[in-house]
């Protein structure tokens, strides 16, 4: 795991670097747009996301230098949608990442905004030839990503999420939900690697596999950290799910059940990766992570 841990901290550094050098400060009136978009994304956050691009464009020998615009798009991505996520007409949370929330820091008409210029600016860094020098690989990150963030994925996650049929949704519906809102983005961040290295299909549809379960272990220890964990350790409000009377796996299956979901899943993700050898042993070390951080 030390291995692990140290690969996460170094790539974490390096995309917000990348962050830091795609979003530069703005002086005039439209300046706090700007700064509230680098608070959302310069403070923090385990990157998990922009490391399974990089881990993943690795199998395909494609330098971390290469994969990193792709891996800094996605966590725009990502944290537009934390962003939104956190508005009062959505989860009203106060804290993120053990900061303010964008619009308790700013105001709401900033954070939507912030939101939206990271949104747009994701798709911006992907079509840039600075990305890839084949404008059909640009096209394809930029396809995949759009159907991962819309209303097909992750948006169509949230919008069921915060449903009226919400509380009632029996296991079949929680997985359906969390594989859009969760799921699909940790997918495309194996997907863009493999995007990047021109991967063959067999490749792509194993890596499919592996964040299709994935993806699902993830959001069972986000479900769990929101029942058990602490808010320190987690810098963001826990006891959420609850209180909204949201069915989760946790809430389906026990703390117990969902845990031993959670380690079969870990399990059959691994699983998938057999095919790359060892060269994803990182990978496969980062499946084991998703469910034993308190982060
Ligand atoms: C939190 O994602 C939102 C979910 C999809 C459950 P992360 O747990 O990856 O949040 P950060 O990026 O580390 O803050
Ligand atoms: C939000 O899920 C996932 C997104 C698509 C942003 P949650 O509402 O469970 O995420 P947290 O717990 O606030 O991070
Ligand atoms: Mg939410
Ligand atoms: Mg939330
Ligand atoms: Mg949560």
């Amino acid at each position: 795991m030390t291995d692990l841990l140290d690969a996460m901290r170094s790539t974490a550094s390096a995309v917000t670097r990348q962050l830091d050098a795609l979003l530069p400060e703005a002086a005039g009136p439209r300046g706090q747009v700007v700064q509230a978009m680098r608070y959302a994304t310069l403070g923090g956050g385990k990157r998990l996301r922009p490391f399974l691009v990089v881990a993943t464009a690795r199998l395909f020998d494609v330098r971390d230098p290469r994969a990193l615009r792709v891996a800094a798009a996605l966590e725009m991505v990502h944290c537009y949608s934390l962003v939104h996520d956190d508005l009062p007409a959505m989860d009203n949370s106060d804290l993120r990442r053990g900061n303010p929330t964008v619009h308790r820091k700013f105001d709401e008409a900033t954070a939507i905004l912030a939101g939206d210029g990271l949104l747009t600016e994701a798709f911006g860094v992907l079509s840039h030839p600075d990305t890839h020098k084949d404008p059909a690989v640009r096209a394809l990150l930029v396809q995949e990503l759009a159907a991962a963030a819309g209303a097909a994925g992750m948006v169509g996650g949230q919008m069921i999420d915060i449903s009226p049929e919400r509380e009632d949704l029996d296991l079949d519906g929680v997985t359906e939900l969390q594989r859009l809102k969760t799921g699909a983005l940790i997918d495309n961040a194996c997907q863009s690697g493999a995007i990047l290295g021109q991967a063959d299909d067999p490749s792509r549809q194993a890596l499919a596999a592996f964040t299709a379960d994935l993806g699902l272990a993830f959001q069972i220890a986000d479900d769990l950290l929101d029942t058990e964990g602490s808010s320190a350790e987690l810098g963001k409000p826990t006891g959420q799910d609850v209180a909204a009377g949201k069915a989760t796996f946790v809430s389906l299956l026990g703390p117990k059940g969902a845990r031993d979901k959670a380690v079969r899943l870990v399990d059959s993700a691994v699983e998938h990766l057999n095919s790359f050898g060892e060269k994803a042993d990182l990978l496969r070390q980062t499946a084991h992570f998703v469910i034993e951080r308190k982060s």
